[in-house]
């Protein structure tokens, strides 16, 4: 697909079908990841592709929805705040760093029909428990990956004018 194509087609999926995902496809949205852009390029991350049933069960206990529990695999973003760059006043910039490299897998996954979904809104300490992360690290996102079993519409955008401008 062309780069515009995959923006345009991704859409969070939230219905999977069974199908496994070819190790082919798991390999180039690895490499995908890689090649994100990261502060001082520190790249403060670790991804997990979870495809091993009783370790999927895991996460799904901690965010309970049945279309996480359907997806073929699961995959896992863990940051560190310790050696990332640190913004001028301290504050560590691990979020931004994460978040650019778990879209870039989310984009991968779109190029090759894979669904994903961003997922944040789990307990973060029973997820790590549950993964026996510890810190400086911690599970900053999760994402089902799988083919889509929906049809899912466009969420409404808020306009272009309101949120993208070129001052000339
Ligand atoms: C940082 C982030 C966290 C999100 N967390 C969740 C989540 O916990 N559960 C969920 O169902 N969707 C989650 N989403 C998906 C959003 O709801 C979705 O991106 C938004 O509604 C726009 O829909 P679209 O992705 O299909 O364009 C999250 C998205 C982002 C970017």
């Amino acid at each position: 697909m062309k780069f515009y194509d995959v923006i345009k087609s991704r859409r969070s999926i939230r219905g999977y079908l069974s199908k496994p995902i070819p190790g082919d496809a798991l390999q180039r949205i690895g490499e995908a990841v890689s090649l994100s852009p990261s502060a001082c390029n520190l790249q403060p991350w670790k991804f997990l592709i979870v495809v091993n049933p009783e370790f999927r069960q895991k996460i799904c206990k901690v965010y309970n929805q049945p279309w996480l529990a359907q997806a073929p695999a699961i995959a896992v973003v863990f940051g560190n705040h310790e050696i990332c760059w640190k913004r001028l006043n301290g504050q560590p910039i691990v979020d931004i760093d994460v978040g650019i490299a778990m879209e870039h897998l989310v984009l991968a996954a779109a190029a090759e029909c894979l669904g994903s979904c961003w997922i944040c809104a789990y307990d973060i300490a029973a997820m790590d428990e549950a993964l026996q992360v510890t810190p400086p690290w911690t599970t900053l996102a999760i994402s089902p990956l799988g083919y889509p079993a929906v049809k899912t519409e466009a969420p409404k955008r808020k306009p272009l004018s309101e949120v993208f401008e070129v001052m000339i």
